[in-house]
């Protein structure tokens, strides 16, 4: 809302309470009802309420969740016969007590697999993988996880297909054979293709390609999943709206599914989220370790506003935008690429303060008011 100034003093008081009553009272999620759902990551311990002053945070922001570890196959299927679902369930248990859209990650991705997978060496043993593991899950949840992330980062940056261990036992048709089992398990729930640097031209390509090629083979393919692991200056709004655009024309949604931007120099000017780069850590490449100079907060605020800008402006066409992580403390990039840094790149920090970031894309809704 606009708060209107007037020269009466004990007016003026009055107003100023009652606006920043009406801003505490505001929230992200509540600001961008009716556009998409603002969604966050959650970790094992915010899943298990640890911190009450988090959990409030969450509850009040966020309409979506996604865990951000622990569903992936290494914890929710630690060995060949035995699948794990002690923290899953009661990450949708959460979800369904708070009204939250929930959104499942991830099925099938050469990451953070259990060590038994990695050994599949052969197409039946794989295959046999595939369809117990994604019948499994998604029938356990049917009906209530209401997204899926079915693959995850299937391609390499020029847009070919990743030498994951799916693809050198089963070929390319594990894609399709992944989004058709899938749909099976629960025919309602929207399956999406999630993958980092797809707003980048020739990987971007790569997804359409793969989008349609899923598609023409009759499997379902419901949404794509932009990571949005972004810094400050990249990528541009341009190729982020021409991501939008070209995906949107092939019928399915466009979620924006770990929005965070870093602040912090990158190591041989690194892209992307490949979870299994690592570098050496220095005083140069931790820049902040104590506080975020305002310009630099002042930054990222803006790109933030740019960036929900650009969102809003084709809101028909995105279906969730979700923060990698509650606030800063939490980030996952304060240990990736480089161990040890202190980075700010969502608009909480550690004490779960809102950043000028928070304002402004707050304040892009508020001024429609
Ligand atoms: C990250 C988590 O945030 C970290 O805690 C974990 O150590 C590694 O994985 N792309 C994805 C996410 O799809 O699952 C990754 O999450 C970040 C990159």
């Amino acid at each position: 809302m606009k708060c209107i100034k007037t020269s009466l003093f004990a007016f003026t008081a009055l107003l100023t309470i009652s606006c920043t009553s009406q801003k505490e009272n505001a929230s992200l999620k509540d600001a961008y009802k009716d556009d998409f759902y603002i969604g966050t990551a959650l970790s094992a311990d915010q899943i298990e309420q640890k911190d009450q002053k988090e959990d409030s945070l969450i509850r009040k922001e966020f309409n979506a969740i996604t865990a951000e570890n622990i569903m992936k196959s290494m914890y929710t299927h630690p060995q060949k016969d035995k699948y794990d679902f002690a923290l899953s369930d009661k990450f949708v248990e959460y979800g369904e007590k708070n009204k939250m859209f929930i959104h499942g990650h991830t099925l099938i991705w050469h990451s953070q697999l259990a060590p038994w997978m990695e050994k599949i060496a052969d197409s039946t043993e794989m295959k046999a993988f595939m369809k117990d593991h994604i019948t499994t899950i998604v029938s356990k949840y049917k009906g209530r996880i209401d997204s899926w992330d079915v693959v995850n980062e299937a391609l390499n940056e020029d847009g070919t297909l990743r030498q994951s261990v799916f693809l050198k036992t089963l070929g390319e048709k594990y894609l399709v054979d992944a989004f058709k089992l899938a749909a099976k398990a629960d025919p309602k729930a929207e399956l999406y293709y999630n993958d980092y640097n797809i707003e980048e031209p020739a990987k971007r390509a790569g997804a359409i390609a793969l989008i349609k090629k899923i598609k023409a083979e009759g499997g379902k393919v419901d949404g794509v999943g932009i990571q949005g692991h972004w810094r400050l200056q990249s990528p541009s709004l341009e190729e982020i709206e021409k991501s939008i655009l070209e995906y949107s024309a092939l019928g399915v949604k466009v979620a924006f599914t770990e929005l965070d931007i870093t602040v912090l120099p990158n190591p041989w000017d690194l892209k992307g989220a490949d979870v299994n780069q690592n570098f050496e850590g220095s005083a140069k490449m931790n820049p902040y370790p104590k506080a975020l100079p305002d310009s630099i907060q002042n930054k990222l605020a803006e790109r933030y506003a740019s960036i929900f800008k650009l969102f809003l402006k084709h809101k028909d066409k995105i279906s969730r935008v979700t923060f990698w992580g509650v606030h800063d403390g939490q980030s996952w990039l304060n240990g990736w690429p480089i161990k040890g840094r202190t980075n700010y790149p969502l608009p909480f920090d550690k004490q779960l303060q809102h950043k000028p970031a928070y304002e402004s894309i707050l304040q892009l809704k508020e001024s429609k008011q």
